[in-house]
């Protein structure tokens, strides 16, 4: 799940239906598509992903030999952090968006890209929502630094700067995020993790390299991004405690 892209307006895409994962219309097609994409990163991921991402994979039971069924997901998942995926159909409006992660359910969505177009998507499908983000939720200290950045959102609600100031923190950690790790930087961003082609590009692997800057809230909030082309800088978190502390004190007016 992305943040809304509209977010700077305060207005919704669509509106919000609850939707259950209807397991039994996921077709062949569908589950090769997971069995590919998944296994496509995870030839790369080992080396290149969080620690607490790839064992988040183990807790939730997230395999690549079918697409997650919610129900088994949030059953482990609520155990680990209290969390839990919600089905919607696709981006949300914001004060839905904002609520339900306030309330520790994470939005996302349960249709999956075509075999025809694995690389090219308009907006995140389930391989993102899901692979992208779930396992990360089973780390405590990053689950709580979420669950506290909504909490902050639900607070400036009808203030479109600071929503958009708050996007720009969700976008450079929660999608696009790097973090040291046994001296060198790895993925936890769910925009790099189901990203065939960020995710060594993120880590300067390919032949174009990116900026990579210490990760530090006040620079975050200032740095505008792109959603249409790969990112051109990263911000790199020394632990998952410090990203939950850098809310610590952190007041939004000062920055509208
Ligand atoms: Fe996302």
């Amino acid at each position: 799940m992305k943040v809304n892209p509209t977010t700077a307006k305060g207005s919704a895409i669509r509106p919000f239906t609850k939707l259950k994962q209807d397991y039994s219309r996921y077709t062949d097609e569908d589950q090769s598509v997971w069995q590919l994409l998944m296994s496509r990163q995870m030839d790369k991921l080992p080396s290149m992903a969080s620690a607490a991402y790839l064992a988040g994979i183990e807790a939730v039971g997230i395999s690549v030999d079918h697409i997650p069924n919610f129900e088994e997901t949030n059953e482990r998942l609520l155990k680990l952090t209290g969390w839990q995926l919600v089905a919607v159909p696709g981006i949300v409006a914001d004060d839905v968006f904002f609520e339900l992660l306030s309330e520790r359910k994470f939005p996302a969505t349960t249709w999956l890209r075509p075999m025809s177009s694995l690389d090219y998507l308009e907006e995140p499908d389930m391989f993102h929502d899901v692979f992208g983000h779930a396992p990360l939720l089973a780390e405590p200290s990053f689950a709580a630094f979420l669950h506290l950045m909504w909490t902050y959102a639900l607070d400036y609600l009808h203030n479109p700067k600071a929503i958009h100031l708050l996007s720009r923190l969700y976008w450079f950690t929660v999608e696009f995020g790097l973090i040291h790790e046994g001296g060198s930087p790895k993925i936890y961003g769910a925009g790099i993790l189901s990203s065939s082609s960020e995710s060594p590009y993120s880590l300067r692997l390919s032949e174009t390299k990116p900026d990579h800057h210490t990760f530090d809230v006040d620079e975050v909030l200032m740095t505008p991004y792109r959603k249409d082309a790969l990112q051109t800088e990263y911000y790199i978190v020394g632990s998952y405690q410090e990203l939950y502390h850098s809310l610590d004190g952190l007041e939004l007016k000062a920055y509208l």
